[in-house]
């Protein structure tokens, strides 16, 4: 029995020791995310337009788990004070939500301004501020009004004038209180899913042609948008302006060569093509090389690869302030031989195969494993890459099928937020804030209400769409107010000072 409770001790010393015990800067800030069509509802109350994701639910249910759709989602257009009083509880500094373009423009253009929508995330806003919550807002998470999709959608490049339009008016009506903006959320996913392999509204297939149209489009949008703040409102409003990129991180199957080589084209092609043209200039040159290549071997006339000119290169180069960084899991990569020419495909254009080893950790995610090394790894890269820029984390969590004891989601955020600290003090990685995915259970996209990432559980059933707070909102409430893992973190002054307050105020 004393040598069954001497293991047990040393294998909780074991794990619990894998857990960093340094503490988040006094200055970093936790907070939590969601996303305007996840949540919002009112699909088409108080003079909203449709979006692509109301038409694609509204026409095409079969596409999504069980038929479901956003029409009201968690409801948060009429619960929104009630999201903040959760939010209030959690002690979190930051909200990082996101405007609903149709909300705003219900035809997507300048025409109509409506009123009853700036109205709503004005009001958003000032609860916000009157509990002492800064708000972070992304101009476009996925919801594209329907007559821009109805004009070719992000392929046309007139919609990056259509954008920073949205922009200005978003600008001058919430900037005054708005001191962080996000141009794009995970642009990868819009142009590669959307536009690409149909896995996303508008569900277009054309991968390798329209998803590359789609990021020059979007790319240019974001520079117009950064700009526009930059000339027109940066000097009274003094708020920030970046654009969030995503990715798997991509780590080499073996370490041979072409492996390793393999797996540095595959994260070009998929954060580089994101983020290259914003923080270096450009496309990576591997995706050039690479599209060229392919291109002229399809039989193409030119390169399905559209170019900047030098004048665009350079107008689009540092618009950033800071980088938004989405991280969610990693996969492995292998080199493959050079794919058919007979037939097009962003993932040819990658020339490798990335997949996910089976014993790796997971919950009933079919895509999400938990791998916090990678997401150490990734920080180290985007720091070497980027010429070490400050990080905000603006999403990671993990999904389940909606516990309430959701030991799941501790031990995912604990392993990740452990990793983000060695990030932050053993390898100086510049990240300054993490927000949790999500606030609420919520509408995820093609797997409608299936995949359920909140703090807080939403009883979709019910007519009230009830919030009930999950074993982790506690566990990150703590967190957020002690900055430390684990129960006594080795640091500062100012870290144990967090810990005492913490524990006197409860
Ligand atoms: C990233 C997206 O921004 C968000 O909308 C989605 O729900 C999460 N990933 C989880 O898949």
């Amino acid at each position: 029995m004393k040598l069954f409770k001497f293991m047990c001790y040393i294998l909780l010393v074991s794990l619990t020791a894998a857990v960093s015990n340094k503490s988040f800067p006094a200055k970093f800030k936790f907070g939590t995310a969601t996303a305007s069509y996840q949540i919002e509802g009112a699909w088409n109350e108080d003079g909203k337009g449709e979006n692509i994701w109301d038409r694609l639910t509204h026409t095409n249910a079969t596409a999504v788990k069980n038929s479901d759709n956003g029409d009201v989602a968690c409801d948060s257009y009429h619960k929104y004070k009630e999201d903040v009083r959760l939010l209030k509880h959690l002690g979190v500094k930051v909200y990082r939500f996101s405007i609903s373009w149709s909300r705003i423009l219900p035809t997507g253009f300048t025409n109509k301004v409506n009123q009853p929508g700036i109205q709503y995330y004005k009001n958003l806003i000032k609860e916000l501020l009157d509990n002492g919550i800064e708000p972070m807002a992304t101009l476009y998470h996925w919801d594209l009004p329907q007559p821009l999709q109805d004009i070719g959608g992000w392929p046309n490049e007139l919609l990056a004038d259509h954008f920073a339009n949205y922009a200005r008016v978003c600008f001058k009506a919430f900037g005054d209180s708005v001191k962080t903006w996000l141009t794009f959320n995970e642009a990868k996913q819009t142009c590669q899913q959307g536009y690409g392999s149909a896995t996303m509204a508008p569900l277009i297939k054309s991968p390798g042609v329209a998803d590359y149209l789609c990021t020059y489009t979007v790319l240019k949008a974001h520079a117009k948008a950064w700009h526009i703040y930059d000339d027109e409102f940066r000097g009274k409003q003094r708020g920030r302006v970046s654009t969030v990129v995503d990715s798997d991180w991509y780590e080499p199957a073996s370490n041979s060569t072409s492996d390793m080589e393999a797996a540095e084209t595959r994260r070009q092609f998929t954060f580089g093509l994101y983020a290259n043209a914003i923080f270096l200039g450009n496309w990576p040159q591997v995706v050039i090389d690479r599209v060229d290549y392919r291109s002229e071997n399809e039989g193409y006339a030119k390169s399905r690869l559209p170019k900047f000119t030098k004048q665009e290169i350079d107008y689009i180069r540092g618009t950033h302030d800071f980088m938004g960084f989405n991280t969610y899991t990693t996969s492995l990569v292998c080199k493959i031989e050079e794919p058919t020419f007979n037939e097009t495909d962003y993932e040819f254009d990658m020339g490798s195969n990335a997949f996910q080893d089976p014993t790796w950790e997971a919950t009933n995610s079919t895509w999400l494993k938990i791998v916090p090394w990678g997401a150490r790894k990734f920080l180290n890269w985007i720091k070497n890459t980027y010429n070490n820029p400050e990080i905000i984390i603006t999403e990671n969590g993990v999904s389940d099928a909606g516990l309430l004891k959701d030991d799941a989601r501790i031990h995912y955020y604990t392993e990740y937020l452990s990793a983000i600290l060695e990030a932050i003090h053993t390898d100086k990685v510049h990240v300054s804030g993490y927000m949790a995915w999500s606030l609420l259970d919520n509408y995820e996209w093609l797997a409608g209400y299936t995949e359920k990432f909140g703090l807080y559980h939403v009883d979709f059933s019910s007519p009230n769409r009830t919030r009930t707070a999950k074993k982790s909102v506690d566990f990150y409430k703590k967190i957020v107010a002690t900055h430390c893992l684990v129960d006594k973190c080795v640091t500062s002054g100012w870290s144990l000072f967090r810990v005492f307050s913490y524990f006197f105020s409860r």
